[in-house]
């Protein structure tokens, strides 16, 4: 039997707890993990051709594998990997579904890896999307029957979804169910929404290899990245088996293991609630993470809690460090106290020792960096806001266009408008055209993709004019990596870092603020993050970079863990609006955007519900009582 040989053990963050029931590695990066895998496939490819064997691999789509697959074609043009002797079972595809469709599977297998190796056409199986209704029952016997001539699959690769499906076996499949068709989850079709621009393009149905099929391989890695994964990692590692989360069927296999990042491993006992699991280290930031999540348990605020509460729930061995729950409460409540100003930007001569931003200079130069045009305002228009009024030389910057995320009606309204107003314009009777005749495989053209890219900038400036910024403080750096006129983007280069590093030294800020999506596989905000990052890096030996300090608020979706925040600016009732008012200038992404996910709130609803659910958590830790708050962390580089 083939086993791990890599030792993720030792490469990750490995601890056995009485709770897990999967075995399970974390990393800090996806990246990190993703070369480990790559590594232990190529170990098995080059062990079977040694063997004079084929090599079956079962493989999976989706955002979670890219990075393996990247890694396996640089070690087939680097390093002189061989596929001759791979073949490859995928797990599912799309039902109907061409294979010239770019949203297909079988397109998106041959993107990533097929043809980039040496991997014979012969060995590649794939799902037929178009096999006739009459033939699919016989079609999906047939590909498991394929599966076990060649005695079953010596790895299967796998991803996990949010309602706990691998491949597609949706909540509700048998433990021994076979290859066959089956209804997708809302959930899995929402998630699949961005690439097929709006759920209903999903299809309804796919082809998936069954849990019997899966677990009949000899091994099997499965990849979790990101925030958005760790619940159902959670209940997939440490719940009962359940055919409501198919995932779980795993903890019956002796040969598995999970291979998270940081954020997908986030709600592991082990990870989440340590000092219930083990004896710890107790860092401040620890100590901190404790004391919050006891007030939330025990329902009191931290100034309340009591040597008993510390006692019962894991916590001893810190209240002998700290000697009494008195003392421990104070401390943490001063250090939550402390993270509170309304001077974002310090507060002029005033004693900053314990705040959480330098008073010096009084006026600073700002750049609030926006993934796209309208994360500003959403995630941090309060702030925005208060930099302004305090006078500090405030810069905005939107890193992309955001042309992709602006509906075809909207443009087509522009469009016609333009016509009307200038009547000899070919151009936009070429997009009138263009956006009338688009078919859903169509990448926008050159022309529409700059009309919504221009549509957005003007909401932007709007927003901007609005917050009292100068239009030359704004600046659209539209990077390149961005504009691929699909969902999937390109990767970052020298190009879009040399954008980011001449605007910081062009600016030569004290403050820098950016969206900290950490562990956001696929997005934007990630690569955007990325970009800020390998520019802070060129330009750390600059003088002025001595005096930047980094600030970064959550992207959209989630909010810093209150013992993360390190920086809570208040808003009062009248900024909440003042900042609603903002985010309505995006209309473009109002009423019903493109890319809304599952969560079906308008963004400036989803803005205040974060900011004061912020405040609500403050004020139950015992905190003064807030109408809202915007979090921020610092990053030091
Ligand atoms: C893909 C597949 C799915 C995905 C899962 C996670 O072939 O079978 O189970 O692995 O939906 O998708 P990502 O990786 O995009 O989060």
């Amino acid at each position: 039997m083939i086993k791990e040989d890599i030792n993720f053990k030792e490469a990750g963050r490995f601890e056995e707890t009485r709770f897990e029931k999967i075995h399970n590695v974390i990393f800090d990066s996806s990246k990190e993990a993703s070369l480990l895998v790559a590594q232990e496939i190529a170990n098995l490819i080059q062990r079977k051709e040694e063997l004079n064997e084929p090599c079956v691999l079962g493989l999976a789509t989706g955002s979670s594998p890219i990075k393996v697959y990247e890694e396996l074609v640089r070690m087939h043009k680097e390093e002189g990997l061989s596929f001759k002797n791979v073949v490859t079972f995928n797990l599912d595809e799309y039902y109907p579904m061409d294979k010239d469709n770019i949203q297909s599977y079988f397109y998106f297998m041959h993107e990533h890896l097929f043809n980039h190796v040496d991997i014979k056409a012969e060995n590649i199986n794939i799902p037929d999307g178009k096999v006739s209704a009459e033939e699919l029952r016989q079609y999906c016997i047939d590909y498991d029957m394929k599966i076990n001539s060649y005695g079953g699959l010596d790895f299967q690769l796998l991803g996990i979804g949010r309602t706990g499906h691998i491949g597609f076996n949706e909540p509700g499949s048998h433990v021994n169910s076979a290859t066959r068709s089956i209804t997708l989850d809302h959930i899995t079709r929402v998630d699949a929404a961005p690439s097929f621009l709006g759920v209903d393009n999903v299809p309804r149905k796919a082809i998936t290899m069954g849990i019997g099929t899966v677990k009949n391989a000899k091994r099997i890695v499965l990849l979790a990245w990101g925030i958005s994964k760790a619940d159902i990692v959670k209940e997939t590692i440490e719940g009962e088996i359940s055919s409501q989360v198919p995932a779980t069927y795993l903890q019956e296999h002796s040969n598995t293991t999970f291979v998270l990042d940081t954020e997908a491993s986030s709600e592991l006992t082990r990870v989440k609630t340590p000092w219930l699991v083990k004896s710890c280290i107790w860092t401040d930031e620890l100590k901190l993470k404790a004391v919050v999540w006891l007030s939330g348990l025990t329902n009191k605020p931290i100034l309340k809690l009591t040597d008993k509460d510390y006692n019962d729930n894991g916590m001893s061995g810190l209240l002998a460090e700290e000697g009494t729950a008195y003392h421990l409460n104070i401390k943490m409540f001063n250090t939550l106290q402390h993270t509170i100003t309304g001077w974002p930007g310090g507060k002029p001569n005033a004693d900053d020792t314990y705040r959480p931003e330098r008073s010096t200079p009084a006026k600073k130069r700002v750049i609030i960096f926006s993934p796209h045009p309208d994360d500003d305002v959403i995630s941090m228009g309060g702030t925005f806001d208060r930099l302004v009024e305090q006078g500090h030389e405030v810069h905005i910057a939107y890193q992309t266009s955001g042309n992709i995320a602006v509906s075809n009606d909207e443009a087509l309204k522009f469009a016609e408008v333009s016509t009307v107003l200038n009547s000899a314009s070919t151009e936009s009777d070429s997009i009138i055209d263009f956006l009338k005749n688009k078919s859903e495989n169509d990448i926008d053209s050159v022309a529409v993709r700059k009309l919504k890219g221009l549509i957005r900038r003007s909401e932007s400036l709007g927003a901007t004019r609005y917050m009292g910024v100068p239009d030359e403080n704004v600046h659209f750096l539209d990077l390149p990596f961005y504009e691929t006129g699909t969902v999937k983007k390109g990767n970052l280069t020298d190009a879009d870092i040399a954008i980011m590093c001449n605007l910081i030294e062009e600016v030569k800020p004290h403050q820098i603020y950016a969206a900290g999506d950490l562990a956001d596989p696929h997005g934007t905000h990630k690569v955007c993050l990325d970009s800020l990052f390998e520019a802070l890096k060129r330009l750390k030996s600059k003088s002025f970079m001595d005096d930047c300090w980094v600030w970064l608020y959550r992207g959209a979706w989630h909010e810093w863990e209150t013992y993360e925040i390190e920086m809570a600016v208040p808003m009062s009732p009248d900024q909440v609006l003042k900042k609603r008012y903002a985010i309505f200038y995006h209309q473009s992404q109002k009423d019903g955007v493109m890319f809304q996910g599952d969560d079906s709130r308008e963004f400036w609803v989803r803005a205040e519900d974060r900011n004061r659910a912020t405040a609500k958590k403050y004020n139950d830790l015992g905190l003064a009582e807030y109408a809202a708050i915007e979090a921020f962390k610092r990053y030091h580089f």
